[in-house]
């Protein structure tokens, strides 16, 4: 299963990739907002930090506004995935995107009926939310669950890819159901790898290291 990480934080995505933790990047306005810089400039930064794909979300809704913004996002750099929510303008968006061969990210999916048309129109990836669902008093993972059913049916090309994770267990989750890929924020990928047996392992290691003898 691939990892991107969900974040436009520089700093954290070298740590990732120095890591070797991660396959590619996910970001969108919020955490670009949070990154405090304009656009063009982090994406730029992104992609020169990351060797793999980068999601970046268009502000346009119309289906035009949506294409054009995306062929600009594109052309910032190759590895660019271009983000589009999953309304019926960005539908054709997608379709249209994916038949100029430029990458696309079917996002904000919170059913599988969404996730079916963004396959159908030839998206790259498909991000169904789990942890928002969750925040509703859903189970997230269910979505997750019937999107690999349905994939299992057919033969999409489109990439399922879990977002709005928040738990290590979510990923966990996601890889046993046989999902493509998950985008994680930088605080699951720190606990992903943390472990208090590791820790204690060590320590009781290290400090039976000073008992042997020296040369
Ligand atoms: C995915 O591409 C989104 O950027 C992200 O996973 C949203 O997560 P959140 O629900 O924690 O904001």
């Amino acid at each position: 299963m691939r990892l991107f990480i969900d974040s436009a934080d520089i700093g954290e995505i070298r740590e990732a990739a120095a890591m070797g933790a991660i396959d590619g990047v996910t970001t969108n306005p919020s955490l670009l907002a949070k990154a405090g810089k304009p656009t063009r400039q982090a994406i730029v930064e992104i992609c020169e930090a990351m060797d793999g794909p980068v999601s970046v979300e268009v502000l346009a809704t119309s289906h035009t506004g949506i294409v054009d913004e995306g062929r600009e996002l594109h052309r910032i750099h190759p590895n660019v995935v271009v983000k589009v929510p999953l309304t019926i303008d960005g539908l054709k968006a997608l379709r249209t995107l994916s038949r100029e061969h430029v990458r696309t990210n079917a996002t904000l999916c919170f059913s599988s009926p969404q996730g079916l048309l963004a396959a159908k129109a030839g998206a790259t990836y498909v991000s169904p939310f789990i942890g928002r669902l969750d925040d509703l008093g859903h189970e997230g993972m269910e979505l997750v669950e019937q999107l690999v059913n349905i994939w299992n049916n057919y033969d999409f090309t489109t990439e399922i890819l879990v977002a709005s994770v928040r738990h290590p267990t979510q990923v966990v989750q996601a890889a046993l159901l046989g999902a493509h890929a998950a985008t994680v924020p930088f605080q699951v990928i720190a606990k992903l790898i943390r472990h208090p047996m590791t820790d204690l392992g060590l320590a009781r290691f290290l400090e039976d290291a000073r008992r042997i003898p020296k040369e």
